[in-house]
């Protein structure tokens, strides 16, 4: 069997997924709708041996044994499922944006390593397979199989909860500058965020108004009105951090710096500068704009006392196989 080499970009949501319906097959509560992150990428290759008796993960330059290995193991043997075959694999996976910058890396990780663990299986499979595939890795995995804007439906079951493109990267010159506030390491990851919600009172109001915004924020996408879009991305974000923060127990990503930027972006677009934020499992924020925005956005983050660094991604293309 030949290795594989994949590369595929993490994703920003504009309609966050939170809480799952089934947590083994990371069945969604609500849709979600996300973009591509062009510019930072995982670069994943696997190659099955019959010689190891185990699989082997490095990440970033090192050997990593921990919860990491267990899942990347886990997800392997989906793939092993799939293929009828028994092999182990060593899979060699890198990042190019920071590590501990608190990126969430598990949606471009597991589409890297759906792609190269089932080519390198010997396996052809359709861009809804593949999504599906993602999604029992990491369910925000699934949107970084199709490329640009891309809509995740939960569907009903395993067969119908995939992600498709709804516009191309091309379709709208957006970018995220990404204000990377702490080093932190996240005191919640999303796993066992995803169990919380639904101890939280709000989510229910949450997830029965999720159509709604989907729908807004779809079209929004489609007519490439940016005022919508940032109406609708802030108020769907500060949902799902308002069921963090009354979930049991309580979880609270933001940090001092976190509020200041979302302050500021506010006060840009009241002073007519279109801006709008967005905030995953973390502290981080997401500040989307349109392309000839980007410059004085980046240079108004980096003015803001506590922000580290400031990213920059496009909207990206789908995951890729590569030589
Ligand atoms: O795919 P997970 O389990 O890492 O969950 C992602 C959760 C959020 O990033 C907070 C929201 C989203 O839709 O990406």
């Amino acid at each position: 069997m030949q290795p594989a080499t994949a590369v595929a970009f993490p994703n920003i949501a504009f309609i966050k997924y939170w809480g799952n319906r089934s947590e083994a097959l990371r069945l969604p509560s609500n849709g979600s709708i996300s973009m591509n992150l062009d510019g930072l990428y995982t670069r994943t290759t696997v190659s099955f041996d019959p010689d190891l008796n185990n699989d082997t993960l490095i990440l970033n330059g090192r050997r990593s044994t921990g919860p990491a290995f267990r899942r990347v193991s886990q997800h392997l043997d989906r793939v092993r499922g799939l293929a009828g075959i028994s092999t182990c694999a060593q899979v060699i996976s890198s990042n190019n944006f920071p590590t501990g910058a608190g990126l969430a890396s598990s949606a471009s990780a597991f589409a890297a390593l759906s792609l190269a663990g089932t080519a390198a299986a010997g396996l052809v499979l359709s861009e809804r397979q593949l999504s599906r595939l993602a999604r029992q890795g990491s369910g925000s995995a699934c949107r970084s199989i199709p490329g640009g804007f891309v809509e995740w439906r939960a569907g009903e079951d395993d067969e119908d909860s995939y992600a498709y493109s709804i516009a191309p990267p091309s379709h709208w010159r957006l970018v995220d500058c990404i204000a990377i506030t702490s080093q932190r390491h996240k005191p919640t990851g999303s796993t066992e965020g995803h169990a919380l919600a639904g101890t939280s009172p709000l989510q229910h109001a949450r997830l029965m108004q999720a159509p709604q915004r989907l729908a807004i924020c779809r079209q929004a996408i489609l007519e490439r009105d940016f005022d919508k879009l940032a109406d609708m991305i802030e108020l769907d974000s500060n949902m799902m951090h308002a069921v963090m923060m009354t979930s049991s127990p309580r979880v609270l990503y933001w940090e001092p710096t976190t509020l200041a930027v979302m302050q500021a972006v506010r006060a840009w677009r009241a002073d007519g500068l279109p801006a709008a934020y967005t905030i995953d499992a973390g502290p981080n924020v997401h500040v989307i704009c349109p392309e000839v925005n980007a410059p004085q956005v980046i240079e108004k983050l980096e003015e803001i006392p506590g922000v580290r660094q400031v990213l920059s991604a496009r909207p990206g293309g789908p995951a890729r196989l590569v030589d």
